[in-house]
Order: C-alpha cells, then sequence, then structure tokens
C-alpha cells in the first residue's frame, strides 16, 4: 500500500470513528422529564384545541398498503426548550420515506431513536413548510409565533406527514417568499444531502464552504450522475451557481431539462455506448446521485480526485450484522472499494450523507432567495392521497420532488 493510500485509509476509519462517538453522544444525552412532565421547557402559542391530528402511520415495516391515515394521533410535545411546533402545510416524500417503511435502516434508527420515541406507530417525513404554533423558551428571537419557516425532521425523529412537527429550532428558518409553500416543501432534505456531498465530503468550496454557508468551487470540475432526480437538480443547481464546470448524465427525457438547470455538458445514460463517453474525461469530483453505489467507480474509463456516492451500505450492513459488526463490515467495504480506485484512478471514493447543518439551510435560503435554485416539482398529492404519492416515489423515475398538500 502506497503511502498516500495508507493516509487515506487512516482518514476513513477516523470518519468512522467519528459516526461512532457520534452515536454515543446522542445514547448519553438522555433528558428526564419533570414533575409536569413538560420537560425543562415554558411552550408559547397554541395548535389545535382538541390536542388531537391528522397522520399517516405505520405499524410494522412493508409496502405502500401498510400506510394508515388516523385522525387521532396525538400532537406532539415540545421536549426541550429549543424545540419548535410547526403546523405543516406541505411536505415531500423521499426515497428514504419509502425505504424505512420498508424496515430501511431499523437498527441504528431505534439505538437513535431510544429516549425520544417507540418505534412503532411511526411517522414518516422529512421536510416540511408551514407556520409555528409553538416554541421553546431558548428558542432563538428571530423565530416567532405565527412566522412561516421551511425546515427537516431528522431520520430518528417523528416526520412530518402529519398536520404538526416538532423539531430543533437548527432544523428550522424563515421560507424564501421567491417561491410558494409546494416548492419550498421539497428543497431542504435532498438540497442538504446535495449540499453535504458538494462541501463536506466533496470540500469544493474548501474548509470555508464545509463549515459556514460561503459556497465556493469555481473552476472545479464536476461530473452529476442523475442530474434529474430530487438531489441531483439541486445539486446540479448549486453547482452552477458557484461557476463550477459541470458534466451530467441523465435519460433521454431530460437532457433538455438538466441543461436548463445548469449542466455544461449532458452524457445520456441509456445510450448504448455510455461508458467510452466517459473516457479521458476528468472531474475534481464525481457525485453519484443515482444509487449507483461504489462500484461504479472503477467501472467507467474517467479520471477522479474523488467518488462521492449517497448510497452507503451504513444503515443495511447493520440491519443484517447488528452495529458491531455492521460498522466492521462498513470499513471493509469503504476500504476494499478504495484499494480498487486509489490503484486503478488515484482518486477517492466515499459515502455522504443528508446532514441537517444550520450553515447548509442557510446556503440553500440564500440561493433560493437569489434564484439561483428553483425547485423542481414532478408531482403534487392532496393528504389524504399520501399512498399514490408514496406509490409514485417507488415507482422511481422522478423528475424532482413529489410533493403533499397537507393544509
Ligand atoms: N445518504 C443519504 O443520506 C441520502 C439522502 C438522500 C438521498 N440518498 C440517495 O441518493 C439517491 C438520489 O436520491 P433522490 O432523492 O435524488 O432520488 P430520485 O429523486 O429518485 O432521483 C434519482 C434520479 O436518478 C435517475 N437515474 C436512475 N438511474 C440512473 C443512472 N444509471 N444514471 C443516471 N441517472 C439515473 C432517475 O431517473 P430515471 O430512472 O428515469 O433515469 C431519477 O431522476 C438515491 O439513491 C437516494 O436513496 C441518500
Amino acid at each position: 500500500m502506497s503511502f498516500r493510500s495508507y493516509c487515506s485509509t487512516v482518514k476513513l476509519l477516523q470518519q468512522h470513528r467519528l459516526i461512532e462517538r457520534l452515536i454515543l453522544m446522542r445514547l448519553s444525552s438522555t433528558k428526564t422529564p419533570n414533575s409536569t412532565g413538560s420537560l425543562h421547557s415554558s411552550q408559547e402559542g397554541s395548535d389545535d384545541q382538541s390536542g388531537k391530528m391528522r397522520g399517516w402511520q405505520i405499524h410494522e415495516y412493508g409496502g405502500v398498503e401498510i400506510l394508515q391515515l388516523s385522525n387521532n394521533i396525538k400532537i406532539p410535545t415540545i421536549t426541550s426548550p429549543n424545540e419548535v411546533c410547526v403546523e405543516v402545510h406541505t411536505a415531500s416524500v423521499n426515497p428514504i420515506d419509502v425505504a424505512i417503511m420498508g424496515g430501511y435502516g431499523s437498527t441504528l434508527l431505534n439505538v437513535l431513536r431510544c429516549n425520544t420515541n417507540i418505534e412503532f406507530p411511526l411517522t414518516l417525513g422529512r421536510d416540511f413548510c408551514g407556520v409555528v404554533t409553538r416554541k421553546g423558551m431558548s428558542v432563538r428571537e428571530d423565530i416567532q409565533i405565527g412566522d412561516k419557516v421551511w425546515g427537516v425532521v431528522p431520520p430518528h425523529r417523528s416526520g412530518c406527514h402529519a398536520e404538526y412537527v416538532v423539531v430543533d429550532e437548527s432544523c428550522i428558518s424563515h421560507k424564501p417568499e421567491t417561491i410558494d409553500d409546494i416548492e419550498a416543501a421539497g428543497v431542504l432534505y435532498a438540497g442538504l444531502t446535495a449540499w453535504s456531498g458538494l462541501f463536506i465530503s466533496g470540500h469544493i468550496g474548501g474548509v470555508l464552504g464545509a463549515v459556514t454557508s460561503q459556497g465556493g468551487g469555481q473552476g472545479k470540475r464536476l461530473c452529476i450522475l442523475g442530474a434529474s432526480g430530487g438531489v441531483g437538480s439541486i445539486a446540479t443547481q448549486i453547482a452552477k451557481a458557484e461557476n463550477v464546470k459541470i458534466t451530467a448524465t441523465c435519460s433521454t427525457d431530460c437532457i433538455q431539462m438538466v441543461k436548463n438547470l445548469g449542466a455544461d455538458h449532458v452524457i445520456d445514460y441509456t445510450s448504448d455506448d455510455v461508458i467510452e463517453k466517459f473516457r479521458d474525461l476528468s472531474f475534481d469530483v464525481v457525485l453519484d446521485c443515482a444509487g449507483l453505489g461504489l462500484e461504479y467507480a472503477t467501472k467507467v474509463p474517467w479520471k477522479f480526485d474523488q467518488y462521492i456516492t449517497f448510497s452507503s451500505p451504513l444503515l443495511r450492513n447493520i440491519d443484517s450484522n447488528g452495529i458491531g459488526i455492521g460498522f466492521f463490515k462498513n470499513i471493509v467495504n469503504l476500504l476494499e472499494s478504495n484499494i480498487q480506485s486509489m490503484s486503478k484512478y488515484r482518486g477517492l471514493s466515499k459515502w455522504a450523507y443528508f446532514v441537517p447543518a444550520p450553515q447548509g439551510i442557510e446556503y440553500l435560503t440564500k440561493q433560493v432567495e437569489r434564484n439561483k435554485i428553483t425547485p423542481v416539482v414532478d408531482s403534487i398529492f392532496d393528504f389524504d392521497a399520501t399512498s399514490d404519492a408514496y406509490q409514485r416515489v417507488a415507482d422511481g423515475h422522478l423528475r424532482g420532488k413529489v410533493i403533499l398538500k397537507i393544509k
């Protein structure tokens, strides 16, 4: 193993230790109810007087048929002084909702949710737009009852496919006025995933791009695989806004759409000679937004410094093997793939993840306000037809986001 491969290997192991440490910190930060059961926070504002709401829930893992609409769910309460309760007006359905519905990630998510929620009934939904109805005592001053906000729900928390959701204040910000509630519902989960892939894992904007909302990346060469979907369509617009040189892939029917989003060069991945079209192309970062995984990095005759995929086996390995062996298997998978890609292309392969980072939310808010990001909406469903929306996501071939109208 060369010195460079050795250093990269050590860096990857350190990243995995960091994830383990984060889980341990989460496990040790247990909150204890006070005598009134209200958990250290005073609440202001009000929501529905009945204390009940409508929401979609699952009581077991399975397909779309297990989703149930209930009229009798308790409106979630604020359990920490930094939390807000939001009346949800619109939300999006993401591929992760369909995956969690099928049991994906349940082992690790149950560990993370052990002191906040029991596993079932489970409400899904990761991003939303709505109005603040209650706030904890320590919530920042610029967030007031009645404010229109957009936000995200971390995967281990009870989701937003319901009339109300409670999240930490760091997960919301004021909704940009340049877009409507439907468009706003689908930006943040996919957008924070794209932002994290480009700026935290890909560090196209250097250190400041990862720790602040400043962005960056001018002149970098980026390849986006799957630019037509939720994550890919936002990644393409972010890269265009940062004057990055973009090669993108998609199927024939979306070539014009992907050019309109800002790609300089589009490759139709359904063409027979697609692999050959990459020959001798060279990229600072290849971003896999098409679910192709680490294996794809070594199938194509390109050159890259970093290949970043959002399709990580992390949760699946833990589901199959438990936390200890699952983590070990993840490290082995990553090392195997890096040894191959480094010996063949001298490039590094990585996994990237959705990160609910406030600086990412600030970045996306700014770019939407400047009209640099225009949300792409695939389809809109009424709340009562939420099962159909999940089916639309499960069927694939999405062109942007699937949105639910809740209020
Ligand atoms: N790690 C994380 O935290 C995280 C977070 C969010 C998403 N993800 C993953 O990231 C991926 C993208 O998510 P998403 O929400 O953007 O999904 P999506 O909306 O379903 O988009 C996927 C897009 O890729 C296209 N596509 C499929 N096969 C392709 C190929 N071989 N080459 C190029 N394009 C292809 C699809 O259209 P056609 O099939 O019609 O071409 C579709 O437009 C998914 O695998 C998702 O599970 C991971």
